[in-house]
C-alpha cells in the first residue's frame, strides 16, 4: 500500500497527461516539476504530501488496482480493456474519444458479418472480442501497443479497432471508421482500500474537482 501520509495519485503518460495536471492545478494539486517534457517518475508535494507517479497509459489501472497510486486519471477505453477492480469516482468529461473499427477505404466489404475469421489489429484485444463476440463473429486479434493504423496498410490484418478522437489519423492512411464500438471520457479511479481508508482527503479532492468541471 502506499505511505499513509501521503495521497499518491498516478497521472498517464501521453494526452491526457496535460490536460489532468492543469484541471489538478485548478484546485491546487500540483507539485513543483510535473511536466510532460520530466523524465521524472515521481514527484512529491510535501507541503500538501501528495505524490505524482508518472505511467504508461495502459498501466494507470493497475497502479490503483495494487494501491501503488491511492487514485489515478484515466479513460474508460483503458479501464475497461484492463478489467481492473477499481472504484471510478469522477467522468471529468475531458480526452473524448470513441473506439471503433476502421478498414481501408479500397477494401471495404459490404458488411459487418463479411470481415468474420478476418485479423483485426488493436491495443485493446478484450474489449474487441467482447464487442465481435456480441455480433456472433469470430476473428483474430493482433495485439499492438501503437501506430495501430500501420496494421492493414502492411498487410498484418484486416481490419484496425482503435481510439478516434480528431480522425486525422485514419484520413492520413486511407481508413475508414465501419463501426463505433464505445466513447469514451476521462474518469478519476481510486483504489478501493484507499478510498476508504483516505476517505476525507479523496472526497475533497472530488467535490473541488466537480465545481471545476
Ligand atoms: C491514438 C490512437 C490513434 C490516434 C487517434 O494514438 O491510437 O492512433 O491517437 O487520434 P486522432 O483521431 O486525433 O488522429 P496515440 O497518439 O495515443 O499513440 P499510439 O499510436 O502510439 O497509440
Amino acid at each position: 500500500m502506499t505511505d499513509e501520509q501521503y495521497l499518491t495519485i498516478a497521472l498517464p503518460k501521453g494526452k491526457l497527461f496535460g490536460l489532468s495536471a492543469d484541471l489538478l492545478k485548478k484546485i491546487g494539486i500540483t507539485a513543483e516539476g510535473l511536466s510532460e517534457k520530466s523524465r521524472k517518475l515521481v514527484i512529491t508535494n510535501e507541503d500538501l504530501k501528495i505524490k505524482f507517479i508518472i505511467t504508461k497509459t495502459a498501466d494507470v489501472p493497475t497502479y490503483v488496482e495494487y494501491g501503488a497510486a491511492d487514485i489515478g486519471i484515466i479513460g474508460k477505453d483503458v479501464i475497461e480493456e484492463s478489467g481492473k477492480d477499481i472504484y471510478e469516482l469522477l467522468d471529468m468529461g475531458f480526452g473524448k474519444c470513441r473506439l471503433m473499427m476502421a478498414v481501408p477505404k479500397d477494401k471495404k466489404r459490404a458488411c459487418l458479418a463479411d470481415y468474420s475469421h478476418t485479423r483485426v489489429a488493436t491495443k485493446f484485444p478484450h474489449t474487441a472480442e467482447k464487442f465481435f463476440v456480441s455480433r456472433g463473429m469470430q476473428m483474430e486479434y493482433i495485439k499492438l501497443n501503437g501506430s495501430i493504423e500501420l496494421g492493414p496498410i502492411v498487410g498484418l490484418s484486416e481490419s484496425i479497432v482503435d481510439i478516434v478522437e480528431t480522425g486525422t489519423t485514419l484520413r492520413e492512411n486511407n481508413l475508414e471508421e465501419i463501426v463505433t464500438i464505445s466513447e469514451a471520457t476521462a474518469r478519476l479511479i481510486a483504489n478501493r482500500v484507499s478510498y476508504k481508508l483516505k476517505f476525507e482527503r479523496i472526497n475533497k479532492l472530488v467535490e473541488d474537482l466537480k465545481k471545476e468541471l
